[in-house]
Parts: C-alpha cells; structure tokens; sequence
C-alpha cells in the first residue's frame, strides 16, 4: 500500500512538473500566474493574455521589442480599460549593447484645441467635459508607437499583430475584475455614444462571458495590410473624425496625419551605487523620481525601516516638495521652457529640503515651488527583458478607465480622455487631484503633462530591476516607494511590489494610506502633524528583479497582472 502511494505520489510530482513547465493558456481557459522565476526571459503586463503572448515571440526567436509590441497589441483587446490601440505612452529601453533610448508616444491635443475650450459661460473649469465623451479625446498614439518601436525587433509586424487580431476576431473569457469594471462603466458608454457598443451587456457581464471584437479585428487587419496608415489615414481615420464631428469632439483626418513620436533623451541619475533610467518631459516622473530620490539618498532612509513614521514621513515630505514643483514648472518641452537642469541640480535638490523636519510636517501651504531661475487613475505598465539582455519598460494609457467611453462606430476603437491631464484651468484640479499652471496649458498639437514613469535601474551598469505603473499622479510615487522597499529596505520581489503603499502630492495636504494600513503608523504620522486618508488601491506594480543567476519576475496582487517566462 505504502509503495503504491509513494510510486503515486512521484507520478503526480513528475506530472505537476511536466505541467508546470508546460503553462498552456487559451483564450477561455487561463490562470493569474503572479511571479516566475527563469533565465531566458519574462514578460509582465496586466493581462495573462498578453503576458503569455509576449512569451510565446520571445520563445519564437522575438526580442523584447518584438515581445513588447505583441504584449500591446495583445493589451488591446484584452484590456480594453486601460490598454487600447485609443490611447498613448511611453518606452524606455535599455538596448543589450548598453544604449538607453526613451520613446515618447504620448497623445496630443487636436489642432482645434484652445486654451480654455473646458472653461464654462461661468469662466470655471468644467472637468465633466475635460473626461468625458469626444471633446475629452486627445489625438491616439499608441499605434504610431508600436510602429517606432519595431525598428528594434525582429520579426515582421504582421506576425506580432495576429494575435491580437485572432483574439478580437474569436473572443476571450472576461475575468472578473473586467466583467465589474464594464458593469460599472455601463453608463458612460450609454450615454458616451450614439451607438451603443459592445462593451454594454443586457443583464451585466458576469466572469467567463466570452467578448467578441469584431470591428476592433477589422481594424487590426487594416494596420497590418497598411501599416500605421491602417489606423492614422484611410478608413479608420475617417471614422474617427466622423463620428467626432458627430459628437462634439475636435480629432479631424489632418491631427491623425500629423501625429509623430519622438524619441527623447533619457532622464538618468545616480543613487547611491544605482543609475535609474527613467522617462523625462513631456512625463513629469523623471524630474519627480530625480528629486525624491535625491532627497532622501543622504537620510540614512533604509535604517529608519519599512513602513515606519520616520521613513514614510521623510518619503511623504519629499513627494509634497516634488509635486510643487511639477504643478508650477512641467509641461511639453517642445511648447514650454521647463528648467529641467536647475531642477535636477543636486544643491537645488538638497536647498529644497533645508526645512524638512524629521519631527514635524511642513504644511503644504507652506511649500511654494523651489525658485530657479482620483478617479479610477487608469493606465497600463509592461515589464520585459529577454535573452539577449534588451530591457524594457514601457507604460500606456487611456486616462480614464475605459478613457472618455467613447467607442468609434464601426472601428471597435476605444478613446481615452487624454486631454484632462492638461491643466484646464490654473488651480482646477483634475481626475487626479493635480493642480498646474501655464506650463501644462491646452495648446494645439500639445502634449498633456503625464506622470507615467516607466523605469530601469542599474547596478554595476547590469540591468536590475524594470518597473513601472499605472496611477495618474500616484506612478512617479508608487516607483518610488519599489525602488526605495527592494534597494533600502530588503524587501523580496513579491513584497517589495504587494505590500501597502502611500501616497503625497503637495496639493491636498494629505497621505493616502491604501486601505488596512496599520492605524499605529497613521497615528504616528498624525501626531508628526500630517493628515491621513485612507483609499483604494494605489496602482498595480509590475517588476523584474536581474539577479546573477536569476530573473525573478511578478505582477501586482491588486489586478489579473501577470508574469510569465522562460
Ligand atoms: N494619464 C496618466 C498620466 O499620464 O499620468
């Protein structure tokens, strides 16, 4: 009887682990695999879908662009709230041969934009129309991208793209955090078209159900016949401007046409024996990560220990000095000049600290920006490295979850509302609860100020650790908060992203504490003189830890995210 359980039992181990290295997803039948560890290479995204789609190009001989760009083709069908082909972003890459290069592809305001096109007959800023519907809609950037990043893969376009399109074609099973989200955005999309799209199920969407996009497919197949001309002129481009001029929106064929990414220099700084890679202007979180990581690298920050007063004080004092001056000096460098250098200066960093109290906290009002002279916060983040060593980190967004609800007829294309991260009226807040001021003005063809960060650091110039976020304004610190719990407080990979996060950002005068975080340390931070709010979750971290011998990988607990690898 025992030899029979024994030889059972080494049967079922030998079974299990022919399973375990065969992970085998379908589109109705997949699992959340939350953290890998191998040595070839790892894709983490918001979706197993698009994980598992961008594993299976690596192991097709893709690198990590090639994985990247089907992850996010992927994202878009898959993820349609936050990773659709309506949206824009930024890449930063490290390159195998030790080049940085960052990409931006974010979205820009139509030609037609004006200033103050948000300010009602009132003369106040009216965010209900800076998110929602057509006039929300900033011009789509995702798909030029795409198109920009493929001169570093490898395989053609076409072979990175079908997934995606058999994907929309034949469906996928929701999971349910997708079918709750659509439930809840149902009203938006009711009232947010003349059609009413498909993402509206009669009885509510329930796990499982099966989301077929057939016009999304069509219009995947369109850009792989024609390229990026699929989406930006043509058909599609067509549709859009018609069914803008139908709703009010600004997006004509010409803001489609003269849509053009730029590849810009890195942010890089040093932090003790690190170089953080990170995503400058018109992405406010390079000069944001510069300044808070500067602010606390001479605090002897990792002794003062995880998730204390004293360390969450001195993180929280140097978020609220960072964000103001992100509210008064950031914007698109190509229309503003934002005095990156004066801001990144490491005695402008420290003069900017001079008043930190370990003791008490400053008060907002009492910070102005340095002199040199809430909402679903809805974003996506991907994570990738390969065998050859090609890192990425690149973070896409719609704004909004499901961004402005808006479905172009016919296209199966969903829009963000890209144009409320302008600041559309100085000191009007937006879904984020960031203020601004002339720098971040609406202007035509101008780029909205973001906060995606998508970021690599370097040890011993070796990658390890690729990360990045979605958040709205909470991205630059969540980053901020991973890099500090893996390279100061010893956190694992799996803790370092898991664990609660906080949250400051000058204006309000408050740290958001995520929900359950011990009252001991509220207290503690409130007897300091800081007020604390607890709230819902605060971004879904995706991270790569390199390690000599080892890629660890692992995607947040606090959505489907997903790590796979090889
Ligand atoms: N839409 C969020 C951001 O760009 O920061």
């Amino acid at each position: 009887m025992k030899r029979i359980l024994l030889l059972t039992t080494v049967a079922c181990l030998f079974i299990t682990g022919l399973i375990a290295q065969k992970r085998i997803l379908t589109a109705s039948h997949y699992t959340v695999q939350k953290k890998i560890e191998c040595s070839n290479g790892t894709v983490v995204s918001a979706h197993p879908l698009a994980s598992y789609t961008g594993l299976q190009i690596l192991k097709k001989g893709g690198n990590a662009f090639d994985a990247f760009i089907a992850t996010q083709w992927m994202l878009g069908v898959v993820y349609p709230w936050a990773g659709t082909v309506g949206g824009g972003g930024f890449m930063v890459a490290r390159l195998s041969n030790g080049k940085i290069i960052t990409l931006d592809f974010r979205d820009v305001a139509p030609a037609a934009a004006t200033r103050d096109m948000y300010i009602d007959k009132n003369g106040k800023g009216d965010t209900h129309l800076s998110q929602n519907g057509s006039i929300a809609c900033s011009v789509p950037s995702i798909v030029a991208g795409l198109f920009a990043a493929h001169k570093y893969a490898k395989l053609p376009m076409s072979v990175l793209i079908q997934p995606a399109i058999d994907m929309a074609e034949n469906g996928f099973a929701i999971t349910l955090m997708e079918a709750n989200r659509l439930n809840k955005k149902k009203p938006d999309f009711v009232t947010n078209n003349l059609v009413t799209p498909l993402f509206v199920k009669e009885g509510g969407w329930e796990e499982g159900d099966i989301l077929v996009q057939k016009e999304l497919a069509e219009t995947l197949k369109r850009i792989k016949l024609s390229g990026s001309k699929g989406f930006y002129e043509g058909k599609t481009a067509a549709a859009i401007e018609e069914e803008m001029k139908k709703t009010g929106g600004l997006i004509t064929k010409e803001d489609l046409k003269n849509y053009r990414v730029k590849f810009r220099e890195p942010t890089l700084f040093t932090y003790k024996d690190y170089t953080v890679a990170t995503m400058g202007l018109p992405s406010s979180g390079g000069i944001l990560l510069t300044q808070m990581m500067k602010m606390v690298e001479k605090r002897n920050i990792g002794k003062l220990g995880f998730h204390t007063a004293a360390s969450m004080h001195l993180m929280a004092e140097a978020e609220r000095r960072a964000f103001a001056d992100r509210a008064e000096y950031m914007g698109d460098p190509d229309f503003v000049k934002v005095p990156v250098k004066a801001l990144t200066d490491d005695k402008y960093i420290e003069d900017r600290m001079k008043d930190f109290d370990p003791l008490v906290a400053t008060k907002s009002s009492a910070v102005k920006p340095g002199s040199v002279k809430k909402e679903s916060e809805e974003t996506t983040h991907l994570s990738i490295i390969d065998k050859e060593g090609n890192c990425i980190a690149a973070t896409t967004t719609l704004n909004a979850g499901y961004g402005s609800g808006v479905v172009i007829n016919g296209t199966g294309i969903l829009m963000n509302n890209g144009m409320d991260d302008f600041s559309i009226q100085p000191g009007v807040p937006n879904m984020f609860g960031a203020i601004g001021g002339e720098a971040n003005a609406i202007a035509p063809r101008k780029r909205m100020l973001s906060s995606m960060s998508p970021t690599i650091v370097l040890k011993n110039k070796k990658p390890f650790l690729i990360l990045g976020t979605p958040g709205g304004t909470t991205i630059p610190t969540s980053v901020f908060q991973v890099m500090l719990n893996v390279m100061e407080f010893g956190l694992s990979t799996e803790d370092a992203i898991n664990n609660l996060r906080f949250h400051h950002q000058w204006q309000p005068d408050i740290i958001f504490v995520e929900e359950g975080f011990p009252l001991q340390v509220q207290k503690e931070l409130e007897a300091l003189g800081h007020m604390v709010k607890s709230r819902e979750g605060l971004g879904r971290v995706e991270l790569i830890k390199i390690l000599p011998k080892k890629i660890e990988a692992a995607g947040d607990n606090r959505g489907d995210d997903d790590a796979e690898g090889y």
